[in-house]
């Protein structure tokens, strides 16, 4: 091997390896087998969709990378940028960067919009001041002082990603954000997701409305039954109709 050849190699894998990785991840829940064995890689700044028929282990993959109790993963390894996350607690996890929205998005009640935010800020960190937030959510900023719960679902949705924003966030995890909100405010959340892509923050995006999440997506995992039954880019399943039909019903 010639002498300059040496960088080269070098810069090569380091842009290649990958930002987060999920390596042969097993979970259950009590004695049930739901997380059967899955891999899948996201680089830094990607966005990942995971996307399956209704019960095919998104939500439960979610939360096994979140490092939930339930379901509780026995085997297989999470690696986020060097950090072995398969070690840590939920809470451990959350301070490395791993930031769940779930479904039902968990906003505070009888607290403003503003102290949902700052409560956010309390873990240590380098996540985004309010001015950040306000700007690139707007509505947001006009509710600043009114009581969390009393906003639409899609209001509740923006207030659950910049509450993840305000902490120390790499690897944002939403699970269906689409959910029950009509197509205008969707296309607002999917603004807000693209502007923060070239931030650096890493998504995966499970989603019911999977032509919506491929549109956002770099990249897609396709899980059924807990297993991943393909992996591409998000391209390669909006072209590919058998696919489409047989797991994503669209
Ligand atoms: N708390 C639980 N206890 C036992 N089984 C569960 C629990 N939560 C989910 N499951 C089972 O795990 C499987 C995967 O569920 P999961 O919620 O991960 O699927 P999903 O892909 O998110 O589905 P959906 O599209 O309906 O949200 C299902 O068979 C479900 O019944
Ligand atoms: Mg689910």
């Amino acid at each position: 091997m010639t002498a300059e050849a040496i960088p080269v190699r070098a810069a090569e894998v380091e842009t290649s390896r990958p930002f987060f990785s999920v390596r042969d991840m097993h979970a259950y829940y009590g004695e049930s087998y739901i997380v059967q064995g899955v891999s899948l890689d996201v680089r830094k700044g990607e966005i990942l969709a995971l996307l399956g028929r209704n019960g095919a282990g998104k939500t439960s993959t979610l939360r096994t990378i979140a490092r939930t109790d339930n379901p509780e993963m026995r085997q297989g390894e999470i690696w986020l940028d060097g950090q072995a996350i398969h070690k840590m607690k939920s809470f451990e996890a959350a301070r490395a960067g791993i930031q769940l929205v779930p479904e039902d998005r968990r906003i505070i009640q009888g607290l403003t919009v503003e102290e949902n935010l700052t409560l956010a800020k309390v873990a240590p960190g380098n996540g985004w001041g309010l001015e950040q937030i306000y700007q690139s959510f707007p509505r947001l900023a006009e509710r600043r002082k009114q009581d969390g719960v009393t906003l639409s679902g899609g209001e509740q949705q923006m207030l659950a990603i910049a509450r993840a924003l305000a902490r120390d966030l790499k690897l944002l995890l939403l699970d269906e954000p689409y959910e029950g909100l009509a197509p205008v405010i969707v296309q607002e959340i999917e603004r807000i997701l693209h502007s923060i892509k070239p931030l650096g923050i890493t998504t995966i995006i499970v989603e019911q409305n999977a032509v919506a999440a491929l549109k956002l997506a770099d990249r897609a995992v396709i899980l059924d039954t807990g297993e991943v039954v393909f992996t591409g880019t998000a391209k390669e399943v909006l072209d590919n109709t058998e696919l489409r039909h047989e797991y994503l019903a669209i």
